[in-house]
């Protein structure tokens, strides 16, 4: 066998090792083994001293073309491992990039916080439609037509006189007709109105009504449970002023102020140098809206009040502007998190 034979027997297991190797590993330990200086085609290519002229010059150029030859087919070879190669070099160590997530909006927050209080105060939590009717926002509620309480709680009239709730009072009298006494709710949720967008006012907010209805029920009552509230989320100790005030379903209303949590009363830039913070409006549910919803009002009383949760939520972490709730701007929501 001549030194040409040796060749291309090299040319051809070689190649059909190639074929058969089944990982970028094995393909190098081909390449050293056949390619490498200590492979097969060098020592024939050194030791063409050897041989005569013409045989020289043919085993060395077929010894050229095969190395030519097998390092394309290498490369060629090793393409087919590129994938796993890829999936090889994948580190598992890596921080990895984490998927944003949602949290609970201030306003829920707050809201939620409410709720919690009142629901240990023994309040049920009822819901209600944000679409109503003129019956349930105003007239059981004892706003007359045309009455101009009206014009304080303008809104967004849609068909068949059909309406967006301005508060969420109409759920009282909703669970009002449901309900005999002793009835003890709060009803929490959105809001709308037909307000000039302004750092102080939104088109649409959120609000925590509550109530209670039974016999005996007075003023005191009324007091008890708002002082009791707001010392939970205020801070203990916190003094309470009522105001009064108009509401056309409570009589008599009130406005609650609570002494400024930041400055103790002393007067701030929060409380605007008053010492007091106007937080809620209340009183005693007005006799026209238990006779309305099928209660004697000379057996039953009943006390009510709303809270604003923007409001309120403004107030306790210092926010100027009601807009910040609903731009969906996350570095305003995320110090929330
Ligand atoms: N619904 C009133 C408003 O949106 C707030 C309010 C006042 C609710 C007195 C009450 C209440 O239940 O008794 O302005």
């Amino acid at each position: 066998m001549s030194l040409l034979d040796d060749v291309t027997r090299i040319e051809s297991e070689a190649l059909e090792r190639i074929g058969l190797a089944d990982s970028l590993d094995a393909l190098k330990e081909l390449q050293v083994r056949y390619l490498g200086r200590k492979g097969p085609l060098v020592s024939i290519l050194r030791s063409l001293g050897q041989l005569a002229d013409a045989e020289k010059k043919a085993t060395g150029a077929c010894a050229n073309q095969v190395r030519v030859r097998l390092e394309e087919e290498f490369a060629a070879a090793q393409a087919r491992f590129a994938p796993a190669a890829a999936v090889e070099s994948f580190d598992p160590t890596l921080p990895g990039t984490a998927p944003p997530l949602g949290a609970v909006h201030i306003a829920n927050q707050v809201m939620d916080r409410m709720c919690r209080i009142f629901y240990g105060m023994g309040f049920q939590i009822a819901l209600g439609p944000h679409m109503e009717t003129d019956y349930y926002n105003f007239e059981a509620l004892n706003f007359p037509p045309d009455h101009p309480a009206r014009d304080m709680q303008d809104t967004f009239f849609l068909e068949g006189g059909r309406l967006l709730r301005t508060h969420t009072t109409p759920v009282q009298v909703r669970e009002l007709e449901k309900n005999r006494p002793p009835i003890k709710m709060i009803t929490p949720g959105r809001t709308f109105r037909n307000e000039a967008v302004s750092t102080r006012a939104h088109v649409s907010f959120h609000q925590v009504d509550g109530f209670l209805v039974d016999e005996g029920v007075s003023m005191a009552d009324l007091k008890g449970c708002l002082t009791a509230f707001c010392r939970a989320f205020f801070g203990e100790g916190l003094k309470l002023k009522f105001r009064p005030s108009f509401f056309p379903f409570t009589e008599p209303s009130a406005e609650v102020d609570i002494q400024c949590f930041l400055c103790s009363g002393k007067g701030c830039q929060l409380c605007k140098f008053t010492g007091w913070l106007e937080i809620l409006g209340c009183g005693m549910i007005h006799p026209a809206v238990l006779e309305k919803t099928g209660h004697d009002p000379e057996r039953y009383t009943g006390y009510a009040f709303g809270i604003g949760v923007e409001r309120v939520a403004m107030l306790r972490y210092g926010i100027n502007d009601i807009r910040l709730f609903f731009n969906n701007n996350v570095r305003f929501l995320r110090q929330f998190v």
